[in-house]
C-alpha cells in the first residue's frame, strides 16, 4: 500500500506565505508542495487524496503550554494524556509541550521520568516536555545541563506559589545563570506570590470568599512588578527570558520596554485572557470558579494591550495553559474559600478556533494565526522545522480547516474530560475537518481516526528565536 497521500486545491497558510497549492506526503513527511493544476502537481499520484478545496491547509498546532495530569490543590488536573491530546488533535493541534514536575527534595530525573511514564504509549499526538524547577540547589543545576542536552531545554520557575513551586529570586538568578551557560531558556510564572499571599489572608479575613476575589487579590501590578524583576534577573545573568501566561497591560508594558531595549526576552498569552474577563470571575453561584486560574482573568480593558502585544510581537506566542478541573468536585473544593480553588482552565481543543475566530474579527492576519499558534512556537522550544510548518522535509502535521462552517463550543460536544466548558454557547466561524499527524489520519472529516500511542515522544533543541 503506497504511504502516499496528496492533499488537493486548499489555500496553504504557513507563518509567511499563502498559496493555492496541492500538497504530496511521503513516509510521514512533507515530500512537495505544487502549485494547484500545475503539471508538476497533477503528475503525483497517491494511494490517498484529501479534497481540501475551498479549505485552508495549515500546519497543525504546536500548544507549548499544557498541564495534563497536574496534581494541584490536593487533586489532578483531569485530562489525562490520553484524553487531552486526544482533544488537541480534535482541535487542530498536533503537539503539545507539557510540563513535567520536580517535586521538592527530589530530582529533576525522577520528575522527568514520572512524567514520561505517565505520555508513554497513551498520546494522540506527538508531546515534548518543560520541567518545572521546584528545587534549586548544585545538584539540580548539573542536571539542568543534561536536560537540555537531551532535549528538555526549557524550564519554568514561579515567583508565585509560596511553599509550592516558588523559587526566591536567589534561585531564579542560579537557574539563570546557568541556562545562559546550556542555552536552556527559563519560562516565568510572574507574579509577586508573597505579596499575593498576604493579600489574600486579609481578603478572607474580611469574609471576602468568593471567586471573584481570587482576581482582586491577584493584582496587575503585583504581575507587572514580578514581570519586571524577572526581565532584570534575566539581563543580569545575561540569559533569554520567556514569560508565560501574561494577562495584565502593564506586565505587557515592561515587556515592550524590554524588548525595546533588544532583550532576548519573550512573551506568552492565551485564549482565556484574550476572550474572556473578570466578569466570568463573579458569575454568580459559584459559577465564577469554573474561570479561576492564575494569571488571573483581567477587566475587559486589558484585552486591548493584548491583541496589541500579539499585532506588535512584543507577544510572540498563544498557548492555552490547559489544565482543566471539573466544576463538580474539583472546583467545588473551594467553596467558601476562593484560595482552595484549584487553578486552571480547560481548552487545548479551542485554541486554534479561538485564534481564527480572531482573524475573523480582524485582530489579526491568517498567516499571524499560524505564526503564533503553530511557527513561534516551534521555533521559541527547539522543534522547527520539523514542527510548525509546512514545507519539504517537516512532519506532515497538517490540518485541513474550514473556515466557513460555523460552531458553537459547548462542553455537550467537546472531548476534553472536563464537565464544563469556558466558552460554553460561543459561536465561532472555522472548524477543523481533518487532522494528519507525521501523516497519519488522526481526525477524519470530523470522526476521530487516531489512537493513543501514536503520538512520540519529540526532544528539542534549543531556542530558535534569540535575536
Ligand atoms: O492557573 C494555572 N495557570 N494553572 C496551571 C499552573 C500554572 O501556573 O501554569
Ligand atoms: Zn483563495
Ligand atoms: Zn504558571
Ligand atoms: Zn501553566
Amino acid at each position: 500500500m503506497s504511504t502516499r497521500t496528496v492533499i488537493r486545491g486548499g489555500l496553504v497558510i504557513t507563518a509567511s506565505d499563502e498559496l493555492h497549492a496541492d500538497v504530496l506526503v511521503e513516509d510521514g513527511r512533507i515530500a512537495a508542495l505544487a502549485a494547484t493544476g500545475t503539471p508538476a502537481a497533477q503528475a503525483w499520484t497517491a494511494g490517498r487524496t484529501i479534497d481540501a478545496s475551498g479549505k485552508y491547509v495549515i500546519p497543525g498546532g504546536v500548544d507549548a503550554h499544557t498541564h495534563m495530569e497536574l496534581p494541584f490543590g490536593g487533586t489532578f488536573a483531569s485530562d489525562t494524556f490520553e484524553t487531552g491530546t486526544r482533544a488537541a488533535a480534535w482541535g487542530g493541534t498536533t503537539t503539545i509541550i507539557d510540563f513535567a514536575v520536580q517535586s521538592v527534595g527530589r530530582s529533576l530525573r525522577e520528575g522527568l521520568d514520572a512524567w514520561n511514564a505517565k505520555a508513554d504509549g497513551k498520546c494522540a499526538v506527538d508531546y515534548g516536555f518543560h520541567m518545572i524547577v521546584s528545587d534549586v540547589n548544585e545538584d539540580t543545576l548539573k542536571e539542568m545541563d543534561l536536560l537540555v542536552e537531551e532535549g528538555v531545554t526549557s524550564f519554568k520557575q514561579f515567583m508565585a506559589y509560596p511553599g509550592v513551586f516558588y523559587s526566591d529570586d536567589g534561585q531564579i538568578l542560579r537557574a539563570m545563570q546557568r541556562s545562559a551557560e546550556n542555552g536552556g531558556l527559563i519560562m516565568m510564572h510572574a507574579e509577586n506570590g508573597i505579596a499575593i499571599d498576604v493579600l489574600v489572608e486579609q481578603a478572607l479575613a474580611r469574609g471576602e470568599t468568593d471567586p471573584r476575589f481570587h482576581g482582586e487579590v491577584r493584582k496587575a501590578l503585583l504581575e507587572a512588578e514580578a514581570t519586571h524583576r524577572a526581565i532584570r534577573l534575566a539581563q543580569v545573568a545575561g540569559a533569554p527570558l520567556y514569560v508565560v501566561h501574561v494577562s495584565a497591560t502593564e506586565a505587557v508594558a515592561e515587556l515592550t520596554r524590554a524588548r525595546d531595549d533588544g532583550l532576548n526576552v519573550f512573551g506568552e498569552t492565551c485564549p482565556q485572557y484574550l476572550f474572556l474577563s473578570t466578569d466570568n470571575l463573579a458569575e454568580p453561584d459559584f459559577e465564577g470558579a469554573k474561570y479561576v486560574c492564575s494569571t488571573p482573568l483581567r477587566p475587559k480593558e486589558h484585552q486591548a494591550a493584548l491583541w496589541r502585544g500579539l499585532r506588535t510581537n512584543d507577544l510572540q506566542v498563544v498557548s492555552t495553559d490547559h489544565c482543566p478541573f471539573c466544576f463538580t468536585g474539583q472546583k467545588e473544593l473551594g467553596r467558601g474559600d476562593f484560595s482552595k480553588i484549584p487553578n486552571g482552565l480547560p481548552g487545548v481543543e479551542n485554541r486554534m478556533d479561538l485564534l481564527h475566530q480572531a482573524v475573523v474579527d480582524g485582530h489579526i492576519s491568517r498567516r499571524r494565526w499560524i505564526e503564533i499558534a503553530c511557527a513561534t512556537p516551534a521555533r521559541m522550544f527547539g522543534l522547527y522545522p520539523k514542527k510548525g510548518t509546512i514545507a519539504p522535509g517537516a512532519d506532515a502535521d497538517v490540518v485541513v480547516y474550514d473556515p466557513h462552517a460555523e460552531q458553537v463550543m459547548s462542553a455537550g460536544t467537546h472531548h476534553m474530560n472536563v464537565d464544563y466548558s469556558a466558552y460554553e454557547g460561543r459561536r465561532t466561524t472555522g472548524r477543523v475537518e481533518t487532522v494528519l499527524s507525521r501523516g497519519e489520519l488522526v481526525i477524519t472529516d470530523r470522526e476521530f481516526t487516531g489512537r493513543a500511542g501514536h503520538g512520540v515522544y519529540t526532544p528539542r533543541s534549543t531556542c530558535q528565536y534569540l535575536l
